[in-house]
C-alpha cells in the first residue's frame, strides 16, 4: 500500500453560491489515523469530497506527498472513498463487487482473483468470494465496500460516517476491526463522524470542525481534557459551565466540567470546585445516580453512588484537575493559570 501524507493549505469551497468551507489548513502525516469530528452541516464530507476531487475549490491547494492534486479529475489522484451507504451492487457476488474498480482499469482475470482473495483473507471474509452481497449483515457488507476502496491500493483512504448504519454493537466491533487494519496496512485514513465516542475512540488525531472551519487539531485525550472555546466543550460533554467567582480555585468567567467529575460530598474537600444547592432530581443509570441540583440561578449535573432524595441540601464539588477554565471571549485560557496573579521578587 502506498503511505503519503496530505496537506491542506487555505482550502476554500463554495457550492450553490454558498461558502462552505473556510480557510481550512490541514496536515494529515503519513500512515496517521484523522477523524473530522463536527455536527452535522458543518462541512465534513465537503472536506472529503474535496480531497477526492468531487469538489473543486474556489482556493487553496491540496498536496498528496510532494505533488499538488488541486486540479486533478477524481481518477487520476487515486484516492479512494468508503460511504455510510455501502454503494455496492447488491445483484452481484462479493467478489465481483470487489474487484469491479480493477475492472474499470483493465487488469486482467487472474490477478483481479488473486487480488480479491488476498483482500477476503485481510478482511475476515474467505469463502464469501461467490456470495451476493445481498444476502451478507451489514457489518459484512461494510467490510466488502472498504475492501472495494482498498483493492485500488490508493495513498490515501477517504471514510465518510463508515459506521454510522450499523446497529451499536456491531460498530464498536467494526471501530476496532478497522483500526487494527489501518495499522497493519498504515495506509493514511481520514474518517468523517459526528459521533464524538467513535472519533476519540479511534483517531491518532481529531479534527474538530464547526461551520465551514477548523476549530482544533489535537489528539484525542488533549481534545477531550482541553476544547478549544465553549463550543468545543458542549461538542465533547463538558455539560456544566458555571459563571466563575471570586473564591473559586481557578480564576475564570465559565468553569466547565462534567458531570461524571461532580460529586457529593459531606463536608467540601480541599482543591475543588464547590457549590451548594438542592436536589431536583436523582436518577438511577445503572453504575449509579444522576443527580440535578439547583445552585443559586445555575442548574448543575452531578453523580453520586447511592440515591439522593429530592429537595435535600447538598454540597457538590469538582477536582481543580477536572476544570476547565474559558476566559470572557470563551476561549479556554492556557492551563495552569494561578487563581491570582501575584508574584512577589
Ligand atoms: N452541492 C451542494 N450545494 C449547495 N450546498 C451544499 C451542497 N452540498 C452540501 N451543501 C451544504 O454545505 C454544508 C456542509 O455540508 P456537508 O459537507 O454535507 O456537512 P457534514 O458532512 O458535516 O454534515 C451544508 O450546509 C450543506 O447544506
Ligand atoms: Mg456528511
Amino acid at each position: 500500500m502506498g503511505v503519503e501524507a496530505l496537506a491542506l493549505h487555505g482550502l476554500s469551497i463554495r457550492l450553490g453560491g454558498a461558502q462552505i468551507l473556510h480557510d481550512v489548513t490541514l496536515n494529515v502525516p503519513a500512515g496517521s489515523f484523522t477523524c473530522l469530528l463536527g455536527p452535522s452541516g458543518c462541512g465534513k464530507t465537503t472536506l472529503l469530497r474535496s480531497i477526492a476531487g468531487f469538489a473543486p475549490p474556489a482556493s487553496g491547494d491540496i498536496r498528496l506527498g510532494a505533488r499538488s492534486i488541486a486540479d486533478l479529475p477524481p481518477e487520476k489522484r487515486g484516492t479512494a472513498m468508503v460511504f455510510q451507504s455501502y454503494a455496492l451492487w447488491p445483484h452481484m457476488t462479493v467478489a465481483g463487487n470487489l474487484t469491479y474498480p480493477l475492472k474499470l482499469r483493465g487488469i486482467v482475470r487472474a490477478e483481479r482473483d488473486a487480488r480479491a482473495e488476498a483482500l477476503l483473507d485481510i478482511l475476515g471474509l474467505s469463502g464469501f468470494g461467490a456470495r451476493k452481497v445481498g444476502s451478507l449483515s451489514g457489518g459484512q457488507r461494510q467490510r466488502v465496500a472498504l475492501g472495494r476502496a482498498l483493492i485500488i491500493d490508493p495513498p490515501i483512504l477517504l471514510l465518510d460516517e463508515p459506521l454510522s448504519n450499523l446497529d451499536a454493537a456491531i460498530r464498536r466491533n467494526l471501530r476496532g476491526e478497522l483500526r487494527r487494519l489501518q495499522q497493519r496496512l498504515g495506509i493514511t485514513t481520514i474518517m468523517v463522524t459526528h459521533d464524538q465516542e467513535e472519533a476519540l475512540a479511534m483517531a491518532d488525531t481529531i479534527v474538530l470542525m464547526r461551520a465551514g472551519r477548523v476549530v482544533q487539531v489535537a489528539a484525542p485525550q488533549d481534545l477531550y481534557a482541553r476544547p478549544a472555546d465553549l463550543d468545543a466543550g458542549r461538542f465533547l460533554g463538558v455539560d456544566n459551565m458555571l459563571a466563575g467567582r471570586p473564591d473559586d480555585p481557578v480564576a475564570a468567567a465559565t468553569l466547565g466540567f462534567r458531570s461524571m467529575d461532580a460529586r457529593i460530598h459531606a463536608t467540601a474537600p480541599q482543591d475543588a470546585l464547590v457549590r451548594h444547592g438542592t436536589v431536583l432530581d436523582c436518577a438511577y443509570t445503572g453504575g449509579g445516580y444522576h443527580l440535578q441540583l439547583q445552585s443559586g440561578a445555575e442548574v448543575i449535573s452531578a453523580v453520586s453512588g447511592v440515591p439522593v432524595t429530592p429537595g435535600s441540601q447538598v454540597c457538590v464539588a469538582v477536582p481543580t484537575a477536572s476544570l476547565m477554565a474559558f476566559g470572557a471571549d470563551q476561549m479556554l485560557l492556557p492551563n495552569g493559570s494561578p487563581p491570582i496573579a501575584e508574584t512577589v521578587q
